[in-house]
Order: structure tokens, then sequence, then C-alpha cells
């Protein structure tokens, strides 16, 4: 292995997510603000190859995990041949995405050797899913999950929880985990990104999330690894599990693993940093990238991209000049 992607924090980077494109089949406006979007001209993408290529760099210092992201993933055309690449390499390989297209690549992600998968889910309810994502993809999207789940895959199924959209159905995703020894539901605190109207109050903290579960059923925490984003729990007689990904109220970033790529190849050090480096041009011009990822992970911070508390005054101006989420891939 060449040198490991440290930080000053000695915490080590062993966890690659890689955009694929900022394109989405959905249109969710927390994620992409902006209808008209003007999205990546397809010479700045990285290529299958480039891709590949950037991916073993990465393997060679340290990377255990690789996880694609979007936009969504898999309304890239070319996205088999780099699932296969990708799954050749001695990583966990897993996806986030929306499920519309799943069932086009149930067997390249059994062949490459996938067997788990987050996906994003709101709401479950078929007219509240055509407001939020602006598209009536609904049946499909659940007909995925219950096909994903009975081909024995398991599924992390995120949903971002907001007070004036989606809120009351907290209480159904707990259920859905009743019975389903693979289901993994994770409430996600609404988070700050360029044009998505973040503010607190849309927000619902973990606390408040837990006390509102804890009102109708009774569960218990369960222990997690120390990168998780989530905290899990299990319900009464319960098989799979719910957990709260808690970034704003209660951050995790004291054992992040995370290395970040976007799809035109620039690198990240945070989801919250602004600043990126061009890992991609270097490439291109026959660079070692190596110095220059071990150099980006050393100007890591601690916690937020070192941005201040998101509710402070100015916090907003900061926030706002991150890419949108659909530029990062979460
Ligand atoms: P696992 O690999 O299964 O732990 O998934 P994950 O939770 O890391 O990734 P996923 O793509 O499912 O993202 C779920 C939510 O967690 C999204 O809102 C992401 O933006 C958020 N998330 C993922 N990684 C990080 C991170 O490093 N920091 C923060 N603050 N949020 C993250
Ligand atoms: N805050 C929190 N989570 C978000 N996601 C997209 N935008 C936001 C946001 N503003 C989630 C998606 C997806 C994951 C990659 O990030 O729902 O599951
Ligand atoms: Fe890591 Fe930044 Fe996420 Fe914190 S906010 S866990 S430092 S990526």
């Amino acid at each position: 292995m060449s040198q490991p992607i440290l930080d000053t924090f000695g915490r080590q980077h062993t966890y690659l997510r890689i955009s694929l494109t900022d394109k989405c089949n959905l249109r969710c406006n927390y994620c992409m603000p902006h209808e008209d979007m003007q999205f990546m001209p397809s010479a700045w993408l990285m290529s299958a190859e480039e891709i590949s290529s950037m991916a073993g760099i990465f393997v060679e210092m340290g990377v255990q995990k690789i996880r694609l992201t979007g936009g969504e993933p898999l309304v890239r055309k070319d996205v088999g041949t780099i699932i296969e690449s990708l799954g050749q390499l001695p990583t966990s390989l897993t996806l986030t995405t929306n499920a519309v297209f799943i069932d086009q690549y149930l067997e390249t992600l059994k062949k490459a050797g996938v067997n788990s998968l987050n996906i994003s889910l709101d709401t479950l309810q078929e007219e509240r899913f055509q407001t939020i994502t602006r598209r009536s993809h609904f049946k499909k999207t659940l007909d995925n999950i219950y096909r994903l789940l009975g081909e024995g895959f398991s599924v992390k199924l995120n949903m971002v929880v907001m007070r004036d959209l989606n809120v009351d159905e907290v209480i159904d995703f707990v259920n859905l985990t009743l019975h389903e020894p693979n289901l993994h539901v994770r409430f996600i605190e609404f988070m700050p990104f360029n044009g998505n109207q973040w503010d607190f109050s849309r927000m619902v903290p973990y606390q408040e999330l837990l006390d509102m579960i804890g009102a109708q059923v009774t569960f218990d925490p369960l222990s997690g690894e120390a990168h998780d984003t989530a905290r899990t729990f299990r319900i009464a007689g319960g098989q799979g599990t719910f957990g709260i990904i808690s970034t704003i109220t209660n951050h995790f970033c004291a054992g992040c693993n995370r290395i970040r790529l976007t799809a035109d190849g620039k690198l990240k050090n945070c989801l919250f940093d602004t600043k990126e480096v061009d890992l991609l041009g270097a490439l291109r011009r026959g660079e070692d990238i190596r110095p220059l990822i071990l150099a980006h992970f050393q100007a890591k911070h601690f916690a937020h991209g070192g941005h201040s508390n998101f509710q402070e005054k100015g916090a907003k101006a900061e926030y706002e000049q991150n890419r949108s989420m659909i530029a990062i891939g979460g």
C-alpha cells in the first residue's frame, strides 16, 4: 500500500464516494434546487476508464469501500461497465440510488458482488412522491425496493425528514422495519447546500425524531461502527432497524473516513468544504495525483469543512458557496 490518506486529526480515509453524474431522473428540490439546472457538459465528466484509474489509485492508498452516487448513478449510460470494472477491485462496492432503474441492473450488480444498496425514498404516499420528486415513478420505486429485498439484498432506505413535507410519515417508515430483516430505514436531518432553501425550522432534529418515535413504539439502541453516519435502533419485535443521520444537531465527524470525487473529477475532503482539488485535470495531464490527495486531506478541518454552526449569522453565505447536493452526491 502506498501512503495512507491521513488528516491532522489522525483519521484515515478508506471510504471513497464517486459521483458518476449530476443528472437525475427525479427533481427533488432540496437536492436539485433549479428545474432548469445546467448539467455538466459530458467532456467534463470522468470517463469509465478515468474512474477506474482513479479508483485503482485510491485502493492502493488504502480505500476499502467504494460507493457510487450521482445525481442518480443509474442514469449514466455506461454505468454497467463502471460497476463491472470497479467490482473487480478488492473493495466492497455499493450505490446510493433512487431505485427507479434498479430492475435493469440487478444481474450486473449481483455479478459485481454488490449485496447492499442505499435507496432514497422520502414518502410512502404516491401523490406526495409526485409533489416531492416532480416525477411519477412511485410504483416503480416501491416495486424495485421489494424486488431487491426479495432477492436478498440489504437495503438502507434514506428519508430526508422535513417538517413541511413528510414528518407525519416517520412512524410509517419505522413500521416497515417490523417484518423485513434486511431493511434499514434512516431518517436524515435536512442539510444546507447551494439554493436548497435550508432553514433550521424545516429540519427535524435527532432528539425530536426519537421522542416522536418513542411516543408510539418502544425501541433499543444498537451498537454501531466508528465510521457510521447513522445511530441505529430496533423496535420491539422488529426485524430490521431504523437510524438517524444527525449531521446538524449531533455530528459524527470524529469518525469521518470519507473521500469524495465529484463527477467532474474534483476531490472534496468533506461534504461541506468548498475547496476542491482538480484530480481529473491532473490525471489528464499525466501527473501523479497521489501527492495532491495527501495534501488535500492534510488540510481537512475537524468538522463540517470548518464552516461555522449552520444557524449562525453569516453561515448561509458559506453553505451557499458549496455545490448543490445533486452535484456532490451526498
Ligand atoms: P453507508 O455507507 O451505508 O454508511 O451510507 P451513508 O449513510 O454514508 O451514505 P448515503 O449515500 O446513504 O447517505 C445518507 C445520508 O448521509 C445523506 O444525506 C448523505 O449526504 C449523508 N452522508 C453521507 N456521508 C456523509 C458524511 O461523511 N458526512 C455527513 N455529514 N453526511 C454524510
Ligand atoms: N439533506 C440531507 N440529505 C440529503 N440528500 C439529498 N439532499 C439532502 C439534503 N439537503 C440525501 C438523498 C440521498 C442521499 C445521498 O442524500 O436523499 O439519499
Ligand atoms: Fe466528514 Fe465532513 Fe461529513 Fe463531518 S461533515 S462526517 S468531516 S464529510
